[in-house]
Formats: structure tokens, C-alpha cells, sequence
């Protein structure tokens, strides 16, 4: 499969060896809009000036590919997205789908209408301690989850877009673990109350730490009781950080399952030992896992795991929590 990539410094930076490693896509174009981004492109990976471009449009007529790597920061990704689809591209996108709920809904239909794959880049269900978390939930021997609480800490100082957005912590990176809910959790979001604010010390412009209570269900629920999440977070954390992953409660009928430090716990009964689960082997990990999926749903006509109709109801929820930010009150999250 034939592809160009769009944002080559960041993020762009680290696909550029996902891309080279694969085997079974070619990268055969490379756009972003700083030419010295470009010309860092050359001198670290070696990639010819040939195959680097000041726009899209350009890429797509030399390069005439298949499909399209969009990382760019995410107020770009709906123009790109469009772009690429209209000239017959499928897109595999970073997250969040886009910055606001509207363009995440344009860009979805704009797939369905351009019979192409859109998938969303949520690389931290792909790492083993995720899919062992999600492995021993789905496995039922705690019996059914009730209560989950998620703690996230950390203080990176990225700079750039993130430093501007009204809420970086939870449209940015919350996306990662509300997508995790769903996923662990096997769960839909019913509702949401959240509230956010900025600590004194915080050098973002927009809030960087939430709170956010989420009533989820599952779909196999029948007559189950909803399942209650709540979500703390900080992006302006000094100290006492957690992993990316964020360390994970999740209280369930017959014993409680943990996420800390990347392990995964369990313990059946207050007081009771803790055991450890041995992790799950998982083939390809993170970006490598998403080209390999994005590459398969292409070949066999099928929907990634990630599309982008299945992460509205990912991006859903972080809208949804802004709204609720916003308003002061719990909204229903459809
Ligand atoms: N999945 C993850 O774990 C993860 C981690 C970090 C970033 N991201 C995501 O990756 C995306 C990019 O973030 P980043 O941190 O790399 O941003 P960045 O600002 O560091 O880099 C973005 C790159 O895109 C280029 N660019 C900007 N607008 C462009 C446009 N319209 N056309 C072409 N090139 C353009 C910039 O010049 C830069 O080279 C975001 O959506 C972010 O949320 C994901």
C-alpha cells in the first residue's frame, strides 16, 4: 500500500519509523507545511527531497497513493482528512478525531460517502498491560464491573498547540483514556459531570485538570446496574506522575482488578492477596499495531477496529465532558 504522510516533526517524527518498518506499506511521500521540518526529515532519516512536499495537494498528484498518515496537531486533522478522502484516500488519522464534535462528525461521514477507511489513531489500546486489564474483565471470573476509578498525572512541557487549546487535558490526551473505558470496560458512555479547572501553576492557557463522572453501560447489561467511572487528571502535575496509561480501580462483583505502574492486579476479596497477571503477548504494539489493522481493513473491505464511526463514541465523551464542563451540569452523552 502506497501512502504519504502529513506532519513529519512530534508525533510525525516517530511514524516516520513505524513507516519504515512495516513492510507492508511504502511511504512514498512526506508533506508538512515548516520547511525545516522537512529538511530535518532529510538529514535524519535520509529521505530523499523528492519525496517531501509543501502541501497535500502537491503529494497527492505526484505520488497518487492509496492512503494518507495524518499527523498533524488535531485543528488540522478535518481539512486534511477531507482532502485525502475526496482524492479516493483512505486516512488513518492521530487522535482526537478532530477538534470540535461537528468536524468529528463531517470527516465520519465524508468516509461513508467516499466508501474509504477513516480510522482514529488510539495506539494505547495496543500495549499489554491494556489488552491483559481488558482480558481479565472480559474473562468474568470477578464477576460483573460496578466501579472504576482512574487517576492520571503528569506534567509535560510539550509547547505548541496544547499549550493554546481551551481544555488540553481532557480533548488532547483524556481522549486516550475515555477510548479505554469503551474498550476495557466493553461499555458506552450514558452520561456525564465533570468540572475543570487551571492550577495556579499550570503554564496551559486552557484548564489541565478534571474531574469527570461517567455513567457507562454495557451492551450486554440486560438489566445490570450502570456502571459508575470517575476520572481524575492533571497535565500540570509536579510530581507523583502516574504511567501514560494511568493507573486503573476496577471494582467488580467478586474482587477488584488493578492497573499500577503497568501491572495488572487482582484481588479477590479485601485483605486478601494481591496476584499478579502475567501479561498478555501482543504481536505488534502501539502505531505498529494500527498501520498493520489500517493496512488489513483496506485489503479485506472492512472496518478497522478504530474507525471512525466506532470513536464518535470515544469523541463523544470528551465533547460531552466539555459540555458538562461548561454548562455545570451532567449531559446525556448520545
Ligand atoms: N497517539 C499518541 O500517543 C500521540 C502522542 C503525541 C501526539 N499525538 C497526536 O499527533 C498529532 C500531532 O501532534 P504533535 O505533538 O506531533 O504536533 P507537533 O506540533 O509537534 O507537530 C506537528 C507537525 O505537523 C506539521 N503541520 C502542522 N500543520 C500542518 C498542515 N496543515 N499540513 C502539514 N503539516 C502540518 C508541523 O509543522 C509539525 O511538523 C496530534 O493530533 C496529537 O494529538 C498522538
Amino acid at each position: 500500500m502506497r501512502l504519504v504522510q502529513v506532519g513529519v516533526r512530534g508525533m510525525g517524527n516517530h511514524w516516520v519509523g513505524v513507516g519504515r518498518r512495516s513492510g507492508e506499506v511504502e511511504v512514498a511521500g512526506y508533506v508538512d507545511v515548516v520547511p525545516a521540518h522537512l529538511e530535518q526529515l532529510q538529514q535524519e532519516h535520509g529521505v530523499p527531497a523528492s519525496a517531501c512536499y509543501g502541501a497535500l495537494g502537491e503529494a497527492l498528484a505526484a505520488v497518487r497513493p492509496d492512503g494518507v498518515l495524518c499527523i498533524v496537531p488535531p485543528q488540522f486533522h478535518r481539512d486534511v482528512a477531507v482532502q485525502a478522502l475526496r482524492a479516493g484516500c483512505h486516512v488513518l488519522t492521530e487522535k482526537p478525531l478532530a477538534d470540535t464534535w461537528e468536524r468529528c462528525v463531517e470527516m465520519a461521514a465524508e468516509a461513508r460517502r467516499a466508501g474509504r477507511v477513516l480510522m482514529v489513531g488510539q495506539n494505547y489500546r495496543y500495549s499489554r498491560p491494556v489488552q491483559t486489564l481488558r482480558r481479565v474483565i472480559r474473562d468474568g471470573g470477578l464477576g460483573r464491573p460496578g466501579q472504576v476509578a482512574v487517576h492520571f498525572f503528569k506534567g509535560p512541557h510539550f509547547g505548541g498547540f496544547r499549550d493554546q487549546m481551551p481544555h488540553p487535558l481532557i480533548v488532547d490526551m483524556s481522549i486516550h483514556h475515555f477510548d479505554m473505558m469503551r474498550y476495557i470496560l466493553d461499555a458506552d458512555p450514558v452520561s456525564v459531570y465533570a468540572q475543570s479547572w487551571n492550577p495556579q501553576w499550570s503554564w496551559y492557557r486552557g484548564d489541565a485538570s478534571a474531574t469527570v463522572l461517567f455513567e457507562m453501560r454495557r451492551a450486554d447489561a440486560g438489566g445490570d446496574r450502570p456502571i459508575r467511572v470517575t476520572y481524575t487528571g492533571s497535565w500540570c502535575a509536579n510530581g507523583a506522575g502516574t504511567p501514560w496509561n494511568g493507573e486503573w480501580r476496577v471494582l467488580c462483583d467478586d474482587g477488584c482488578a488493578m492497573l499500577r505502574d503497568d501491572h495488572v492486579l487482582i484481588q479477590r476479596r479485601d485483605g486478601q492477596p494481591w496476584e499478579e497477571v502475567p501479561l498478555d503477548p501482543l504481536p505488534r504494539g502501539g502505531q505498529d499495531h494500527l498501520l498493520h489493522e489500517f493496512v488489513a481493513a483496506v485489503r479485506e473491505g472492512r472496518a478497522p477496529e478504530t474507525s471512525a464511526d466506532d470513536n464518535l463514541k470515544s469523541i463523544a465523551m470528551v465533547f460531552r465532558t466539555v459540555a458538562s464542563i461548561e454548562s455545570g451540569r451532567p449531559v446525556a452523552v448520545e
